[in-house]
């Protein structure tokens, strides 16, 4: 979560010292098979703060960090993250960052290529996101 929230630094509009970075406000989640992952979830992240998803395997942890993240919608609710939807967050603050839980790595890439491959994505030229990976 911390990596997410370090890299929000321009907001929509001024965040107040004790306003949330993060709002989650009765979220639930269904996917499309019917699994009810998250059920009225709510808090707040502040900015700095760090925060531990604690809980049993299958209980919603990396559905929250994917919500937040922008990666998937949600059923009801609301999130917010500096004022802005998370999609939008996440196409406005493009050094948010998510570490997946599985290895996402693209085997028929060399380890260079695929430290590259977030700046490629973000269309910077081939000679600068070599020198950035290296
Ligand atoms: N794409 C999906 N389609 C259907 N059900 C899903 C999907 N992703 C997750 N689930 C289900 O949603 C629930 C929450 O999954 P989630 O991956 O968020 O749990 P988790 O707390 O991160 O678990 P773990 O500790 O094992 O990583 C589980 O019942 C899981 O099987
Ligand atoms: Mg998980």
């Amino acid at each position: 979560m911390s990596a997410i929230l370090g890299g929000v630094h321009s907001l929509a509009r001024p965040l107040g010292n004790d306003e949330p970075l993060v709002t989650l406000s009765d979220v639930s989640k269904a996917y499309a098979n019917g699994t009810v992952a998250l059920k009225n979830a709510k808090f707040n992240v502040k900015r700095g703060e760090f925060i531990s998803l604690v809980g049993p395997s299958g209980c919603g942890k990396s559905t929250v960090l994917r919500i937040v993240a922008g990666l998937g919608p949600i059923s009801s609710g609301e999130v917010r993250i500096g004022g802005l939807p998370p999609e939008q967050a996440r196409r406005e603050h493009q050094d948010m960052a998510f570490v997946f839980q599985d290895a996402t790595l693209l085997p028929w890439r060399t380890v260079v290529r695929n430290v590259e491959l977030p700046l490629q994505l973000r269309g910077v030229s081939q000679s600068e996101r070599r020198g950035r990976a290296m």
